[in-house]
């Protein structure tokens, strides 16, 4: 455990870049030149290159590739995004006069019924007092992680949180705990050492119900009781809404509309469009919107996305099939590696994280894999912790099952023998 205590008045911090995080040490801007005296810049791009360059040397280096293959990569958990019904429900719009842009901050001429139609009907099916969306998930944690915790707070969250968790962390007022990954006991510890050292704020603690690297759960129910005890639960539900829960609610659907409970819904994920909802009390969203900064700085979101959001509920409604015939899609999965390489663990989620270790040999099973038409995508630090890189299965509509048996077989000829 690590508790970051925050000086009252912290100077403005320098941001980092990814490559900064442990595994590939960035070069030391200072250490190249770019400038020789009286001679002008030398080479402005020296560092970003050098940087770049030592991503690749690391077998770590990232590039944007066109989506090919059958996917076992995307998020689209229930095959919305290209759905017939969003299509019409987008073009139903344009064609009532809908505008594309919000054109403004919601405080500043951005707000439309649309969106306020929409947010009111994500807290009545999440079971929230009240609903305010965000451009997206990354920027909604990054948004209430600075903004609801409060100087002599802790914010406490769970190792293996979301990098925009983190980073809201960073930049917010409150002091920063970690506990190990699922462990509700440890996030017990942590709260009487904070408590014993004079710590006398609330606690916020923050998790995923469904973690997005490795498919599995938090303790829920465990937290809960700590936060009863000490003050907030923050639950991020970005990969389980539409995906579990009473009618894809979430995993956190039965705590959803309590006075101490924040969650997250992303409609970039199962509901195939972009943005994010953050739900909660009445008296928190009216805070975020009084003071969270994200939010009164920054362009509305799309009100075309809300009506793709209201559409994706109404989905989930009436067309409960989809999340059964997910569920299938991941027990078939979970078969046919039971049968063929029994020695893999699995999650038992639609996200199925294969461990193979070294950075290169995943990605270069990643490569063979992508290489016979099947999209499935590898994971490096700084996503996930060193040592662990890994095939990230991702199991959607959009694979059928022959293609998920498919998969197996090419895992099973080609997993390597480390
Ligand atoms: C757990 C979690 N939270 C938040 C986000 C960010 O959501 P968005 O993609 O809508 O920005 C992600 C994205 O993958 C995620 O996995």
């Amino acid at each position: 455990m690590s508790i970051s205590r925050r000086p009252r008045r912290r100077r403005i911090r320098q941001f980092r870049s990814c490559a900064e995080r442990p595994g590939v040490s960035p070069p030391d801007p200072q250490d190249i030149s770019v400038k020789k005296k009286g001679q002008g810049i030398v080479d402005r791009l020296a560092f970003y290159r050098q940087d770049l360059g030592a991503l690749e040397a690391a077998a770590r280096l990232r590039g944007l590739t066109p989506r090919r293959g059958v996917d076992f990569s995307s998020n689209d958990y229930l095959g919305l995004a290209q759905s017939a019904r969003l299509r019409a429900a987008i073009a139903g719009a344009l064609e009532r006069g809908v505008p594309v842009g919000a054109a403004g901050s919601r405080l500043l001429r951005g707000e439309t019924e649309d969106q306020t139609a929409f947010e009111a009907a994500a807290a009545g099916f999440f079971g929230a007092e009240a609903a305010l969306g965000f451009g997206g998930g990354y920027v909604a944690n990054f948004a209430v992680i600075t903004t609801l915790p409060q100087r002599g707070d802790l914010l406490l969250m769970d190792a293996l949180s979301h990098a925009s968790t983190h980073e809201g962390a960073q930049a917010g007022r409150a002091e920063v705990a970690t506990f190990r990954h699922g462990d509700a006991g440890h996030a017990e510890d942590v709260i009487t050492t904070w408590r014993r050292g004079g710590g006398t704020g609330a606690v916020w603690i923050a998790v995923e119900s469904l973690y997005s690297m490795d498919g599995d759960r938090a303790p829920l129910d465990d937290l809960m009781g700590l936060a009863d005890a000490h003050g907030f639960l923050m639950v991020d539900e970005a990969h389980a809404t539409g995906v579990f829960g009473p009618g894809g609610r979430g995993l956190a659907h039965h705590l959803e509309g309590r006075d101490n409970v924040v969650t997250l819904h992303t409609l970039g994920k199962a509901l195939g469009g972009s943005g994010a909802l953050i739900c909660g009390a009445r008296v928190l969203i009216d805070f975020l919107v009084n003071r969270c900064r994200p939010f009164i700085f920054a362009t509305a979101p799309s009100p075309l996305m809300a009506v793709a959001g209201q559409e994706a509920l109404a989905i989930l409604q009436d067309e409960p099939w989809r999340q059964a015939a997910l569920q299938e899609r991941v027990a078939l999965f979970g078969a046919e590696m039971g049968r063929r390489l029994p020695q893999v663990p699995l999650s038992g989620s639609q996200i199925v994280p294969l461990i193979v270790g070294p950075d290169a040999a995943t990605m270069d099973l990643a490569a063979q894999v992508q290489a016979r038409g099947l999209d499935v995508r590898g994971i490096r630090p700084p996503t996930v912790p060193e040592g662990t890189s890994r095939l990230r299965v991702s199991l959607t509509l959009n694979a059928l099952e022959a293609e998920v048996i498919r998969l197996v077989e090419v895992l099973e000829e080609l997993w390597p023998d480390l």
